[in-house]
């Protein structure tokens, strides 16, 4: 199993971050110097996977744009002298191969995994990633997704504790623990209710998926929302050929909720010597 090529859908409306996204794709929020879609490439390619399928829709030709040349900048730049400048927007053109398929509807994250079919089954296996959740550590998040399902040859789905109170906001998962942080998956539930989830394991926006998936995707039918839940299709994967949950190391914002957001604009920025001091010097007086 090698895994070459990343699904990241972001056709999705980005209604929780409203009137930010009213025109700009949440993917393109910037967190600090650089968007959010862009961490999520980078997370893919420090992981060693450099084809990227953008799942996307007819209003965010801007994400593909961003990982392409744009000459005329590069023209300004190279006569300005700006060299250090021109190399970093070079270096994203560079980053990473690019294909887009279009989800002319949005029915859920599965139809949009559905929609890479043609592009990604012949693989045999491919990694998802959820285009606004950020994910920082020093393995990067779905590296370890891929050593556990190469080693294993099944998919392998991210999983976090999160608190009883925010498991509705998840894909909640069930299942015997084979290896410290290892599961086997038992039971997966698209955001249950408070008192019904069947633990704090909460799917966080990275697989690693076989292609048997889109068999599956296939047999479910519309499920939480109206929508084609992934989460269904990897239920009967989990009743068929197994299915794994790795707890992934590291820190995570979902850019599509405030103040993960704003913490994690701030964690960013604290990385740079230039701008820690600053900013906590500015920030200080702010606090309650
Ligand atoms: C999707 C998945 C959900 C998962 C979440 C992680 O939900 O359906 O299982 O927990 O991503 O971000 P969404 O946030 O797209 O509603």
């Amino acid at each position: 199993m090698n895994i070459r090529k990343v699904v990241i859908p972001v056709a999705g409306w980005g209604t929780r971050s409203l009137p930010a996204t009213k025109n700009i794709p949440k993917e393109m929020l910037p967190v600090y110097n650089k968007p959010v879609v862009q961490y999520v490439v980078e997370e893919a390619i420090r992981s060693g996977i450099e084809d990227v399928v953008f799942i996307t829709n007819r209003d965010k030709n801007v994400i593909e744009d961003h990982f392409d040349y744009n000459l005329q900048l590069e023209a300004v730049l190279e006569r300005a002298g700006k060299t250090e400048q021109l190399a970093v927007i070079r270096q994203v053109a560079e980053m990473a191969k690019v294909t887009a398929i279009r989800q002319k509807k949005q029915l859920g994250l599965g139809h949009a995994v559905l929609c890479a079919e043609d592009v990604v089954a012949a693989d045999g296996a491919f990694a998802v990633m959820v285009g606004d959740d950020l994910l920082f550590g020093m393995n990067p998040g779905i590296r370890q997704l891929v050593e556990v399902a190469e080693s294993e040859r099944l998919s392998v789905i991210g999983v976090m504790e999160v608190e009883q109170e925010r498991v509705s906001r998840y894909g909640i998962i069930s299942g015997e623990e084979i290896f410290p942080g290892i599961f086997r998956v038992n039971r997966l539930v698209e955001k249950p209710k408070v008192n019904e989830a069947p633990s704090r394991l909460a799917i966080i926006g990275r697989y690693v998926l076989t292609a048997d998936i889109f068999l599956h995707l296939k047999q479910v039918t519309s499920g939480h929302g109206g929508e084609i839940q992934l989460t269904d299709a990897l239920q009967l994967q989990a009743d068929n050929k197994g299915l794994l949950a790795v707890k992934i190391h590291g820190m995570r914002f979902d850019a599509g909720d405030w103040s993960e957001y704003l913490t994690a604009n701030i964690y960013f920025a604290m990385q740079h010597e230039e701008l820690r001091d600053d900013l906590v010097r500015r920030l200080k007086p702010l606090l309650p």
